[in-house]
């Protein structure tokens, strides 16, 4: 699943030579790129997206945090942008009903740029095309910022994001190798030392550019998604510029493609429940709990203060809260 130094390509192995390392969560090295940490295998898709990545006026980046309900959002988004091809005349044959979110919305670095040095993706997706990227905003490819497409960005509670991070990356370890030590994971999360981290870094990176250009940027969180989703599925479809028609609330389509992509549809699917992304993670390793707060049932009341004075120390004057 995860390409050995070896495999990967000569630039990338000169690349990752050059930068700081430590010891990752799951892969064996995180190396810390632009400031943020990347897997080795990673680094190639950043570097090649990086290099090659053409942004459309029309596309539509969905970036993330790892861990902040990614699969989800691409589910909404995919169901929101490509309503008229897919919700008439026959929702049974919907394309998340057998295909996981990940596939119809790839990743930059993790899919497209990692498969293909340079792949095809102007006859392979219509416009509007959706991609993802976990990305931080400094290391966007120059097309995406000298573009007009629009960001929509997902984050989530740190701490939800910090357990969600910890058990994804105990099903990603080799078998017999128990389970991640958790003071550690913690330590190197505070740290700053996982996957796209710090993940205080990156938030703020997007929340200020949202501030900054806000109709290029939608900046939400897990935890409005989950308490509001219809009002900011309607406020998606406003910024994305295919609002909602009168006739469509008549319908009830709003609530059609909420239900479609809650927890409850998508985990029971079967595609979700047996299948395996082309990179080697089981999709059912993307639908664990889905809920918020469930930090309670891991975090000790330490871990959590230490988590709680982090975010209060970084996001301080940013106006952005938890
Ligand atoms: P938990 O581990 O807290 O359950 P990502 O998609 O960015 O990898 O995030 C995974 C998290 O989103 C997991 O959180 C997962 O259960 C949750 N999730 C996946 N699908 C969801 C859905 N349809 N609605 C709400 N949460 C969902």
């Amino acid at each position: 699943q995860y390409l050995q130094e070896s495999e990967l390509s000569q630039e990338t192995r000169d690349m990752i030579s050059t930068l700081p390392r430590e010891k990752g969560w799951v892969a064996n090295h995180l190396h810390q790129y632009q400031g943020f940490w990347h897997s080795s295998r990673q680094m190639q898709g950043v570097l090649a997206c990086q290099k090659h990545f053409q942004a459309q006026d029309s596309d539509i980046l969905l970036v993330t945090t790892p861990k902040s309900g990614t699969t989800w959002l691409k589910a909404i988004l995919f169901s929101l942008v490509k309503r008229g091809e897919h919700y008439h005349p026959d929702p049974q044959h919907h394309p998340l009903l057998t295909k996981n979110p990940h596939v119809l919305v790839p990743f930059l670095e993790l899919n497209l740029y990692l498969e293909k040095p340079v792949p095809d993706l102007m006859t392979s997706y219509a416009p509007p095309r959706l991609f993802s990227t976990h990305l931080p905003l400094v290391s966007l490819p120059e097309s995406v910022k000298d573009s007009a497409c629009k960001v929509v960005y997902l984050c989530r509670n740190p701490k939800d994001t910090f357990v969600s991070l910890w058990h994804f990356t105990n099903r990603l370890r080799p078998e017999g190798r128990g389970t991640n030590p958790l003071e550690e994971a913690l330590e190197k999360f505070c740290r700053g030392v996982s996957l796209y981290g710090p993940f205080w870094d990156h938030v703020l990176g997007y929340w200020n550019e949202s501030l900054k250009r806000p109709e290029r940027v939608f900046f939400i969180k897990y935890e409005e998604m989950k308490e509001r989703p219809g009002f900011h599925l309607r406020r998606l479809a406003e910024f994305l510029g295919c609002p909602f028609f009168p006739e469509e609330e008549a319908q009830g389509v709003v609530d059609n493609i909420l239900r479609l992509c809650s927890f409850e549809t998508l985990s029971n699917l079967d595609v979700n429940k047996n299948g395996k992304l082309s990179s080697g993670e089981e999709h059912s390793a993307f639908f664990r709990r889905g809920e918020a707060g469930e930090w309670r049932n891991l975090l000790t009341a330490k871990m959590a203060e230490q988590l709680d004075r982090i975010t209060e120390e970084k996001l301080q004057g940013s106006g952005l809260k938890f």
